[in-house]
């Protein structure tokens, strides 16, 4: 079986891979024009592609657009119904709308992310491409959406990682016992609410401001040797908090008070995960600083608010990270599973699980939708700022070296033109953001 594997996200075309591999031959594509590119040669060589898993939001074009198009190419050419690719639409999240667009464009079957391999081995039996003796899953069911059945090819049945589903499974687990309370899912930093209600007061003084953060010792500690670092010049002459406040600026001040108070969250019992929390901690200063410095340019947003999405969007994460962690301890199986693997299924639940984070937490539906989304949250001229911006500013970490991923980030063309920015708008951010975040860390 030929297999295209069209995703744009590092870790759920690389899960996929893994999974198709042991199917039969798998190409993987990063873009929409990139399917279409290689949807056409296929064709053109006379070796079509049996199966393609296309992820609807990619950042050229929508996967819904790849498909119409791929199918508008076939009805073309005259192929035959029972000869058509089979196409899988790959979503982050099950929005039915979405769904019920791509079955009548002529998907053949949907699956939603976070996917694993049993759900998969599921959907190419329903399609007929594979025989449930192939993949060890349920016999018997039958596709809602396939018009006709497929002549299986004999690929071998991929070779079964066993810990990669105890890991999805362990961190469904992690995710049920927070939604349960049998976890008990920290509080947000009540520092962080305080501040803001005392800016909120009329004729607020540097010296009310103050009050509000000496109350915490941490973060008065780390706040003066901010200010005393050689970022803001205070030279070891800053001793309190006002003197703070007039050298550093109230706006910076509320960013560092918030980044101090959320590196309480940032616990690890181990030198591995600490250096992956670190890593973390790092990525959510720059996406923190990278949103709001977007946020200022586009002058649409408050940027406060930014700021705090940029800081909290990989709550799941960390929060995943750490539960898991302790989790497996517990149990002696940690480091019994790799920490890379943990991630990468981390990965795929996190958004999600942040968004219900959000959600405890109190926070506004929008902030709730961006942090649900941040990861494929489908860019056109509906979506809003908000989650536009803590897009880019998720995807511009990876160009200052503030990102978990190593890959630069994908075309940003369109979201950059939605928030009318241009790439020379951007250069400057980014330098000024890449200095920020050192002075940040190096400090806290
Ligand atoms: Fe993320
Ligand atoms: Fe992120």
């Amino acid at each position: 079986m030929k297999i295209l594997i069209a995703d744009d996200e590092l870790v759920s075309r690389k899960l996929m891979e893994r999974i198709l591999t042991g199917y039969g031959e798998c190409e993987a594509v990063e873009s929409g024009t990139a399917t279409l590119e290689a949807f056409k040669t296929a064709g053109e060589n006379h070796k079509p592609f049996d199966l393609i898993t296309l992820d609807i939001s990619m950042p050229d074009m929508s996967g819904l657009d790849v498909l119409f198009q791929i199918r508008a190419m076939e009805k073309q050419k005259e192929v035959p119904a029972d000869k058509r690719t089979v196409i899988i639409i790959v979503t982050a999240s099950a929005d039915k709308d979405t769904i019920v667009t791509a079955v009548q464009s002529g998907c053949n079957d949907y699956i939603a992310k976070p996917f694993d391999r049993d759900t998969l081995a599921k959907k190419l039996i329903k399609l007929g491409l594979v025989n449930p003796s192939e993949t060890g899953s349920q016999k018997g069911e039958t596709s809602l959406l396939k018009k006709s059945a497929r002549v299986n090819d004999g690929s071998a049945a991929p070779p079964v990682r066993p810990e990669e589903n105890v890991i999805v499974k362990a961190v469904k687990d992690v995710i049920e016992a927070f939604k349960k309370g049998r976890i008990e899912l920290p509080a947000f930093p009540a520092l962080i609410q305080k501040i803001q209600e005392v800016l909120r007061m009329p004729d607020v003084t540097l010296e009310d401001i103050a009050v509000c953060i000496e109350q915490d010792q941490i973060v008065t500690l780390r706040l003066l040797s901010m200010a005393n670092s050689v970022h803001y010049g205070g030279q070891g002459k800053v001793k309190s908090i006002v003197q703070a406040l007039t050298l550093v600026g109230i706006k910076d001040t509320k960013s560092i008070v918030s980044t101090i108070a959320m590196k309480s969250l940032y616990k690890a019992d181990s030198a591995p995960v600490k250096a992956v929390m670190d890593k973390l901690f790092l990525h959510a200063i720059a996406t923190a600083y990278l949103a709001r410095a977007i946020a200022k340019k586009y002058n649409g947003e408050d940027e406060d608010t930014i700021f705090l999405l940029g800081l909290t969007h990989d709550i799941g994460k960390v929060l995943l990270l750490h539960a898991m962690t302790l989790n497996l301890t517990a149990k002696g199986k940690f480091p019994e599973f790799k920490l890379d693997d943990i991630m990468a299924v981390i990965q795929t639940l996190h958004a999600g699980f942040g968004g219900a984070v959000f959600q405890r937490w109190g926070f506004d539906e929008i902030l709730i939708k961006a942090v649900n989304t941040h990861e494929a949250p489908g860019i056109s001229a509906d979506s809003r700022n908000m989650v536009m911006i803590l897009y880019l500013a998720n995807m511009l970490t990876r160009r200052i070296g503030f990102s978990m991923f190593e890959e630069p980030p994908p075309d940003l063309s369109d979201v950059l033109q939605l928030l009318s920015l241009n790439e020379t708008d951007v250069a400057p951010i980014l330098a000024e953001v890449q200095e920020k975040v050192q002075a940040t860390a190096g400090a806290i």
